[in-house]
């Protein structure tokens, strides 16, 4: 790493310090990340500063510290804040698709009728794969020719993820970076994309998705107690703790169950609600249950946290779970290859996942 500068270096600490740096996998990372920086890529600084000597350093756990109240009275459960939220229903061309997509009589064309009849959702899904993402020669004009070249189920799939972002964009909640949150979940759809691809899977677009509504909870808490969500970032920002436990110590919960409720409200696909519930840590009976869609999206949270987009406070990296780590089946060498593809590939894609 001789080429970079003391600055870049002091933030890539900052960026790993949660990590294990023996794990071979944390290694590599943190040399792609390193290697792109050297070749010009930009230090993104997701509210990262130059340290003073008075702020704790290391990895402050909330067990060791003072609690500090959240005042806001009694802390609320999990269906109050989904309900003062106040997310909108899913439009019925969400839910029409859903069945289409499980009914063997559903023909493409009646998938892609579907999806015409809504010119919002149309114009968003030709956007996408018309982008460089898809590398396609031709150019697609219309659903059933994008059905036709990519399948009814991975253009459904982008539908949904599409719809579902949608609704959040309508009225983006006090507490939040809209912008900085925006690019953290694009980054994550990417990167979750890009690791199925290297592994093998054979449905990419459903980790695109999984990783795009990963940290939906989230906006949710936002949206429905913005002074806990409040209180949740200063508690992160003051002890170093991550996001998630800071809810935890805030809520009671975090917005990875959050997500989880949604994900049932919305009568989600069972691996990409797992995903979403599982995106932190593997569920405490994980050994043979099917974990896979959780542990790429971990690995992609990870490598994005790595590389400066956070949400929020959340500002270094989480320590990458090795149990995760080994479900997601990913060579090591496509670390490298992911981190290329975020770097190159992010901007366009926020600009045309603009709802
Ligand atoms: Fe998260
Ligand atoms: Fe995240």
């Amino acid at each position: 790493m001789t080429g970079l500068s003391d600055v870049q270096r002091r933030w890539l600490d900052h960026r790993f310090r949660a990590m294990d740096m023996g794990h071979p996998a944390a290694a590599a990372l943190r040399a792609a990340v390193a290697g792109h920086l050297e070749r010009g890529a930009p230090v993104v600084h997701g509210g990262w500063h130059e340290p003073e000597p008075s702020e704790i350093h290391g990895v402050p756990r909330l067990c060791n510290l003072v609690p500090e109240p959240c005042d806001s009275g009694p802390p609320p459960d999990i269906r109050q804040v989904v309900s003062t939220a106040c997310i909108p229903p899913l439009p019925s061309v969400f839910h029409t698709l859903q069945s289409q997509l499980e009914d063997p009589a559903a023909s493409p064309d009646d998938i892609a009728w579907t999806i015409s009849m809504d010119p919002r959702l149309t114009a968003s899904l030709l956007r996408l794969v018309n982008s460089p993402l898809f590398g396609l020669r031709v150019k697609v004009d219309t659903v059933s020719r994008a059905v036709a070249i990519l399948g009814a189920k991975h253009i459904s799939t982008l539908a949904a993820g599409t719809l579902l972002l949608g609704l959040f964009h309508e009225r983006p909640p006090r507490a939040i970076d809209i912008d900085e949150f925006w690019r953290h979940s694009v980054a994550c759809g990417l990167a979750a994309r890009t690791l199925a691809i290297c592994a093998g899977h054979t449905m990419p677009e459903r980790h695109f998705v999984g990783g795009l509504l990963h940290d939906i909870g989230w906006l949710a808490l936002c949206c429905g107690r913005p002074d806990l969500a409040c209180a949740a970032l200063r508690h992160s920002g003051r002890t170093g703790c991550a996001l998630h436990e800071a809810e935890q110590h805030c809520f009671g919960f975090d917005h990875a169950g959050v997500a989880y409720a949604l994900a049932q409200q919305w009568e989600l696909p069972a691996t990409i609600a797992s995903a979403m519930r599982w995106h932190h840590q593997p569920p405490a009976d994980a050994k043979g249950q099917p974990v896979f869609d959780a542990a790429v999206v971990h690995v992609a949270d990870v490598i994005v946290h790595a590389m400066g987009y956070s949400v929020a406070a959340d500002q270094f990296a989480p320590a990458l779970e090795p149990y995760f780590w080994n479900a997601a089946e990913v060579p090591v060498e496509s670390l490298d290859v992911v981190v290329r593809t975020v770097y190159a590939e992010l901007e366009l894609m926020v600009d045309l996942l603009q709802p």
